[in-house]
């Protein structure tokens, strides 16, 4: 096991809609019933926002993570938000959330790396405090999928909800830490939701480009459900594989895995690619449905709180979504 710089997990937190829409919800509103989304999905439950902005939630749970590390607001030296459904082109959901804290001064910005925001928010964090320009860094992940996911399409509105969780990290040194990040644009279409824009005098020809992406004036998520399974049967463990190596570790030797929760399928086939029993992954996706780079913080909590989790734990955080992106975060609880 190499040992390095890293991070420490010095407070957690985590924010939900109150509403919860049922696998028996859904049936009422597409073609679906329990049973075909529970085989094909491992999903029950997802929350669903009442209105309440994607920064609402990013700073209830930002606020629960830094009392539970002891800290005040003004601690922070750094504040990363991570989503794909801010509630502004600008200002960013992380100023927002800066702003509900009542501080201001440190500098705040959001990563949209889809579902793998998380992992590649807790790399960028790891580097800031690594050069000792900043003790804490906050890293909030708020996702409200359902701001455009198309409650007519019954294979994509049946998998997403809404969630925000978050950690305050500060450097450890000596400690087990490891990552890898990646990116694939050339499947930029299989998951994918277009900007709106404003009706503009000045163009006379409407928008000809990236005509494989959803059609222009429509912002619902649009998937194609096949190529994005294979594509995350294969990333999940090349990722978690690609981290551990790096750390001079074998997947067994993990406490636990998080893995981004998609779908519990993706995450079985992951499981023995990487010759793991079930029992390392840590799931909530039940449920929580996806939603996005909150899954993976959201599960770290659920795994935290219940004591599954302790420590000194070796945990890896793993995702992969759209971009497509991909990667994996080791670190010692
Ligand atoms: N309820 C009932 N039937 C449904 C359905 C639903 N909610 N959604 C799709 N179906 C139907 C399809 O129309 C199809 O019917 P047909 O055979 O008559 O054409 C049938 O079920 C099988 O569809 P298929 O797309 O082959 O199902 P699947 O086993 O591939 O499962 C997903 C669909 C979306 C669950 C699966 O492809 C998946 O999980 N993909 C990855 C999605 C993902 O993880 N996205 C986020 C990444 S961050």
């Amino acid at each position: 096991m190499i040992k390095t710089v890293g991070v420490k997990v010095k407070g957690i937190g985590r924010a939900v809609p109150e509403v919860i829409a049922t696998n028996e919800d859904f049936a009422k509103i597409v073609d679906t019933n329990d049973e075909w989304i529970t085989q094909r999905t491992g999903i029950k439950t997802r929350h669903i926002s009442n209105g309440e902005p994607t920064y609402y939630f990013g700073a209830k749970a930002a606020k629960e993570a830094i009392a539970d590390a002891g800290l005040e607001a003004s601690d922070i030296g750094l504040i990363i938000v991570t989503t794909v459904t801010p509630d502004y082109y600008t200002p960013s959901t992380a100023c927002l959330i800066q702003r509900e804290l009542g501080v201001s001064g440190c500098p705040a910005f959001d990563v949209n790396a889809a579902c793998s925001g998380f992992v590649y928010a807790v790399d960028m964090a790891r580097r800031y405090l690594a050069c000792g320009d900043i003790k804490y860094a906050l890293v909030v992940a708020s996702e409200e999928l359902s701001k455009f996911v198309d409650y007519e399409d019954r294979s994509t509105c049946i998998l997403f909800g809404d969630a925000a969780a978050a950690v305050v990290l500060e450097k450890a040194e000596d400690t087990l830490f490891s990552s890898f990040l990646a990116a694939d644009g050339s499947g930029a279409n299989y998951l994918a939701s277009r900007a709106m824009h404003t009706i503009n005098p000045f163009r006379d020809q409407d928008y000809t480009y990236d005509m494989n992406m959803p059609e222009p004036h429509k912002h619902y998520l649009l998937q194609d459900g096949k190529e994005v399974y294979k594509f995350a049967t294969n990333a999940l463990p090349t990722a978690c594989k690609e981290a551990c190596d790096k750390a001079g570790i074998t997947p067994d030797e993990l406490d636990a895995i998080i893995p981004h929760q998609a779908n519990v399928r993706i995450i079985e086939t992951a499981a023995k690619k990487l010759h793991v029993s079930m029992d390392k992954m840590v799931l909530n996706i039940a449920d929580y449905g996806n939603t996005s780079s909150a899954s993976i913080p959201n599960a770290f909590y659920d795994g935290v709180k219940s004591g599954r989790i302790k420590r000194g734990d070796k945990v890896c955080f793993v995702g992969f979504g759209g971009g497509l992106t991909y990667g994996a975060t080791i670190i010692e609880y």
